[in-house]
């Protein structure tokens, strides 16, 4: 089974720096691809109220036996709870039906600037990490000037933001950003949900380099920039195979070619124009 580094947050708090992730997987069918994942050796879940799947991750992270500390457990709170009394409703929500005492990281899903409700929200999430009911508390989506306001109008700094981030997306800017902060860089859709970017000539020719797949070689490349990825799959083969990059380094050269690489970019919403209720 494969050991997963860790990366420390910004309040001292262990967090691994490869995780599964569970978009897009029904609620009736996520126990055993979590299940498969646990077993694989992955030990942070990442979830969101949105998914509609809490449940069934809760349940599976019980059958597997695993004490609950050497699991680490991320959902988020939706744009429709946003504001400080309904993300506390929405948080207990959540950990009800995750059936926990505590999560390990509750982060703001989206920063839904229409709405202008994420600093509110932020502080319901500082109240929260304050009761002791998260231990790490973060946002997901949010840019620089998003991130500057919850720092300049919040008591606590993010310990994490995740945002879309793959080659073609390299998000120098925001990385930066979060370096400057000591906030945690966490990729979703980290391999771009399989569209395009693992069929890129430069992606193939490095994967044929290290014998290894394209999305081994995407994930290694995000392990050594420093970032947590939480590759999605619903295939116990696809599910070993995302979590077996530990063993091999590319050069710098090859992270280079991957950093460079023209597209494609976003294969998800524009976090400044994302006010979906
Ligand atoms: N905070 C946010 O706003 C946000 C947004 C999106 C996602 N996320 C989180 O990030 C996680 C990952 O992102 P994602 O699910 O969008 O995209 P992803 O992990 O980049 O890609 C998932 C897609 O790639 C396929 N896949 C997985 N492993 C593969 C492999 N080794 N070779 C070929 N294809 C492979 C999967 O299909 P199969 O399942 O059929 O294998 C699925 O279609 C999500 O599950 C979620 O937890 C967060």
């Amino acid at each position: 089974m494969t050991d997963i580094p860790t990366i420390t947050l910004n309040n001292g708090v262990d967090m691994p720096q490869l995780g599964f992730g569970v978009f897009l997987v029904p609620a009736d069918e996520v126990v055993e691809p979590v299940r498969s994942a646990l077993d694989a050796g992955y030990r942070l879940i990442d979830t969101a109220t949105l998914y509609g799947n809490e449940e069934g991750v809760g349940r599976a992270i019980v059958e597997s036996g695993i004490p609950r500390d050497e699991i680490f457990v991320t959902t988020k709170v939706w744009n429709s709870d946003q504001g400080y009394d309904r993300t506390l409703q929405a948080f207990d929500h959540s950990l009800k039906l995750l059936g926990l005492d505590v999560v390990d990281l509750y982060l703001i899903h989206w920063p839904t600037p229409a709405r202008d409700l994420y600093v509110d929200t932020w502080r319901a999430l500082e109240r929260i990490y304050a009761d002791g009911r998260a231990r790490a508390i973060g946002v997901s989506n949010f840019t620089v000037a998003h991130l500057d306001r919850v720092i300049g109008e919040g008591t606590v700094v993010p310990a994490v933001n995740q945002i879309e981030l793959h080659p073609g997306l390299p998000q120098d800017e925001l990385r930066a950003a979060h370096a400057r902060h000591g906030i945690a860089t966490e990729a979703w859709s980290p391999i771009g949900r399989a569209q395009g970017l693992l069929d890129r000539r430069e992606v193939a020719a490095i994967a044929d380099a290290h014998d290894r797949s394209a999305a081994q070689v995407v994930l290694r490349w995000h392990i050594q920039l420093g970032n947590v990825v939480i590759p999605k799959s619903v295939r116990p083969e696809r599910i070993r195979e995302n979590i077996d990059v530990f063993d091999f380094e590319l050069t710098t050269d090859e992270m280079a070619v991957l950093s460079a690489l023209d597209g494609p970019g976003r294969v998800g919403p524009d976090p400044e124009t994302m006010n979906r209720a």
